[in-house]
């Protein structure tokens, strides 16, 4: 499964992407906005660092305008893939740029049959958003598994992005359902490696080590 980082923090994604934790970036106006910075050179600036494909989010919301943003945002480097929303305006917009060869991610994806008129619609990325789901007690991981099987079944191209990942075990839990892609915050990414037997294993080490005064360097 690939990491994105769900982030556009440029020293997060830089300290993760040196550990070769990033796959790829996901952003959107919200994470823009927390940012601060100007979304076009944000981007570019993420674009410099990252190599594998960073999604950037159109702002309208009619295919026309949707359209000439995603025109716009793709030119900023070759791994863009742009960003817009499971509505119809957006899929119409999927299509054309898809058809234009430009990588095109369909977010606020909330069902099966979402997913599925992503992919008619040429969509590189689908992105399921799980915590959104679970937040309304919904189950965001079965929508995932439901999504694997419809685009296995057809031989769907479109990868899955799970999004909205809110904790460790989901990026394990995507990854056994086979998710392609998850895409968490850098906290995530980080808590993955965590374990309370790891902690007490290495306390119990370090007292060893104190008792016996071991010494390396
Ligand atoms: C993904 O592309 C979205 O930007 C993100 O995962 C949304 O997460 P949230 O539901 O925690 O805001």
């Amino acid at each position: 499964m690939k990491f994105f980082v769900d982030t556009a923090e440029i020293d997060q994604i830089k300290e993760l992407n040196d550990l070769g934790m990033v796959d790829g970036v996901t952003t959107n106006p919200s994470l823009i906005a927390k940012s601060g910075r100007d979304i076009l050179e944000v981007t570019k600036e993420i674009c410099s660092i990252v190599t594998g494909p960073v999604s950037a989010e159109v702002v309208a919301l009619d295919a026309e305008t949707m359209l000439a943003e995603g025109r716009k945002l793709a030119k900023i480097a070759d791994n863009i893939a742009v960003k817009v929303p499971l509505t119809w305006a957006g899929l119409k917009t999927c299509k054309t740029l898809s058809d234009d060869g430009i990588m095109v991610n369909v977010t606020l994806c909330f069902s099966a049959n979402q997913a599925l008129l992503a992919a008619k619609a040429g969509a590189t990325f689908i992105s399921p958003f799980i915590g959104r789901l679970d937040d309304l007690n919904m189950d965001g991981l079965e929508l995932i598994e439901d999504i694997r099987t419809i685009y296995d079944n057809y031989g769907f191209e479109t990868n899955i992005l799970a999004a909205s990942i809110r904790s460790a075990n989901h990026m394990s839990e995507c990854a056994k359902i086979g998710a392609d892609v998850a895409t968490a915050p850098p906290s995530v990414i980080k808590a993955m490696a965590n374990h309370v037997l790891t902690d007490k294993g290495l306390d119990g080490f370090m007292a060893d080590v104190a008792k016996a005064g071991i010494k390396i360097l």
